[in-house]
């Protein structure tokens, strides 16, 4: 081994080492930023040296931005799902059974049943080559790049006695601190959430992007060995072993030699599973030896071998009182159960979700029934049954999904092979006209300084029912309402005011056409050039625009039919809004980048970043955060980071410099 061989694996070896003290032992040694020092020194001597490249190089973490869609690939053993128990009961008949079916004596091990998406890994001569989602059981998705994101898993072993080949088996979870993370940041985007961390998990495990999945910050657990030649005799010894390669292997897992252990074991973790970083949804008991498992055998379904032991929902039993019906910004109709107020894991139950028509029909729903609530791995609780001997002679009337909009009155519609009703209603209906003004002052599309609160009051006094009525306001006006003075009056029309100026991409955007977001308004603004273009244009010129599909162009089509928005349109005009495309801006842009696409990296002292940035797009360029094959230029400034540099060297990658830029745009 030459010397900077020698550099590149001990800086590997040391890294993951720091990985594993890190994500598997949870004992950190070093700062992130030594460990970023190192990783990139390593990341700049894999660039140099191509011949050394190893895909469990640590390196590898990080994700590529290169998407590509999943290959399906048949696993070697099925993923089988496990026979659920939900009383001590029935886990004292798994275990009578298996004394029968055995006659002689057997451990069980207990372990706790994780809540998040399974996931199979391949591991050849110690390093992971494959991971495999479940799928259909029989096949499933190689989401290996994805996989190799998560920092507790090993890309390559510890240890030395582990098989040539084997299968290892657990769950990818999102911890509940991340999980919060998540939706926390996605409100303030205003994207839908995910209703538990479970849903997280499997949804971000299929991201086509790894450097979206490495952002996460996914775990996995681990607890089921599979191949040919397993070190140990007993399911728990292999999990033991799975442990010293580098694995997490859960430490809460217990071999118990009598059915009392077992039942200690599950009364113990339904209540201390709650102090747990992760979900859980029960407990799994498996038969501890291989050769008992493989006497044991399978059904179809599942093994004989195991079960899963669920841990009650917290529930609760209480009287709906009402079922209220609300239209969301959208349109979409939720109904929702008002309940006599109810304690439920610590907190005061009032309103349930009841989903959608189909949940309500078939739960055979009457005013003033028993029903009982669970709180489960959801944020809302819901409504999971009726007690329908409770129902007295004066029982209630039966809940039926209402036929129109409680807000509007107008007949809602169910669109062919969705759960949900909606109000069609779009520029009639209260909340959508208030969601619409809610969309069109924020930041990102016109930047006016006023909350859903002020939205709200303004549209109770009757001063703003559309866009357009935010123009027309007065400081008399304002100062009518409660909370105004003076100063924030002045503000707001300041605002207002500077709003004028905001772009004809925005605006469009702005205005909260369905299907039309920040990028697609950016293309119609700019195919168009004016608003009366696109008033005037055919689903065929706007699908001829890149990027630009028939379900958009037909919503752009819709709005624009409506006479409504048409008004809207006219008075934002005359109020003086941008309606077109800015000439100068225009006179500006061309073509001369299209197909380009381009990095930026390090600083420059004749423009700012972002002003690179704009004028990629403004010649039809564009700008990506990382180098990959598909990259065509590498804009350089001072202090270019030494990765991307090596990286491009590697790819063959062209760099240019500010000067080599604008002169691209002046030819
Ligand atoms: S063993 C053949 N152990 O539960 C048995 N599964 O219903 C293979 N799960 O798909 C599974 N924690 O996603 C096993 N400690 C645990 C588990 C566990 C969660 C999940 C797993 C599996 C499903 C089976």
């Amino acid at each position: 081994m030459n010397e900077i061989e020698t550099k590149i694996k001990t800086l590997r070896d040391e890294l993951e080492q720091h990985n594993y003290n890190y994500y598997v032992l949870s004992t950190p040694t070093i700062s992130d930023y030594e460990f970023d020092i190192k990783l990139k020194e390593l990341q700049v001597l894999e660039g140099a040296n191509p011949e050394y490249a190893d895909p469990t190089s640590p390196t590898q973490r990080v994700g590529s931005d290169l998407s590509k869609e999943f290959e399906q690939v048949a696993h070697k053993y099925p993923m089988l799902s496990l026979g659920n128990t939900y009383s001590e009961n029935e886990v004292r008949d798994f275990y009578t059974r298996t004394m029968r079916l055995l006659n002689e004596p057997f451990d069980i091990v207990g372990e706790l049943k994780y809540d998040g998406t399974s996931i199979s890994l391949i591991y050849e001569q110690g390093r992971l080559v494959r991971a495999i989602t479940r799928g259909d059981g029989t096949r499933g998705d190689d989401v290996t790049a994805n996989v190799k994101t998560i920092r507790s898993i090993p890309l390559k072993l510890r240890g030395n006695d582990y098989p040539d080949v084997f299968e290892i088996r657990g769950e990818i979870l999102l911890p509940w601190a991340e999980f919060d993370r998540l939706n926390k940041a996605r409100e303030e985007q205003e994207e839908p959430l995910f209703a538990n961390p479970r849903n997280a998990a499997s949804g971000t495990l299929k991201q086509q992007n790894p450097v979206i999945v490495a952002s996460r910050k996914l775990d996995a657990y681990f607890y089921y060995l599979l191949g040919e030649n397993l070190p140990g005799q007993g399911h728990y010894e292999n999990l033991e072993y799975a442990r010293s390669w580098g694995f997490k292997v859960p430490d809460v897992i217990r071999k118990c030699h009598t059915l009392d252990e077992v039942f200690a074991y599950l009364s113990y973790w339904n209540v201390e599973r709650k102090n747990l970083p992760v979900a859980t949804d029960g407990v799994v008991l498996k038969v501890n030896s291989l050769l008992q498992q493989k006497n044991l055998g399978f059904t179809s379904k599942s093994p004989r071998w195991a079960i899963a032991y669920k841990f009650q929902a917290e529930q609760a039993v209480t009287r709906l009182n009402s079922v209220s019906f609300q239209v969301g910004r959208t349109g979409a109709v939720t109904p929702v159960a008002n309940l006599e107020p109810v304690l439920l894991s610590g907190t005061t139950v009032k309103r349930a979700s009841l989903h959608n028509a189909d949940i309500i029909e078939g739960l055979d729903l009457h005013i003033g029934d028993n029903v009982c609530v669970e709180k489960g791995g959801e944020i809302i609780p819901k409504i999971v049954g009726v007690d329908k001997d409770a129902r007295s002679m004066m029982m209630g009337d039966k809940v039926r999904f209402i036929k129109n909009c409680p807000e509007c009155g107008t007949p809602l519609y169910r669109p062919e092979g969705e759960a949900a009703h909606y109000c069609p209603n779009e520029s009639g209906c209260p909340p959508q006209i208030k969601g619409k003004i809610e969309h069109f002052v924020t930041r990102r599309a016109m930047n006016i300084n006023i909350g859903p609160e002020t939205v709200e009051d303004l549209y109770e006094a009757d001063y703003v029912k559309n866009a357009a009525d935010l123009y027309t306001l007065t400081i008399p006006d304002l100062l009518s309402l409660d909370r105004w003075a003076e100063k924030s009056a002045q503000n707001l029309m300041d605002s207002l005011e500077q709003s004028k100026t905001v772009p004809f991409e925005r605006v469009l955007f702005a205005l909260g056409i369905r299907y039309v977001g920040e990028t697609v308004a950016k293309r119609l603004a700019f195919a168009f050039r004016d608003i009366n273009n696109l008033q005037q244009a055919t689903l065929e010129s706007m699908t001829d625009v890149d990027e630009i599909g028939e379900r958009i162009a037909q919503s752009v089509l819709n709005y624009f039919a409506d006479e409504r928005n048409k008004t809207v349109i006219n008075r934002l005009k005359e109020y003086g809004l941008q309606t077109s495309i800015d000439e100068t801006v225009l006179a500006d842009r061309s073509e001369k980048l299209k197909g380009s696409t381009i990095v930026i990296s390090g600083t420059f002292t004749k423009h700012s970043r972002d002003e690179y940035k704009a004028m990629i797009e403004q010649h039809g360029g564009k700008n990506s955060g990382s180098v990959s094959g598909k990259t065509d230029y590498i804009l350089a400034g001072e202090n270019m980071g030494p990765a991307k540099l090596e990286k491009a060297a590697k790819l063959g990658v062209k760099i240019i410099n500010e000067d080599e830029f604008l002169n691209m745009l002046k030819k």
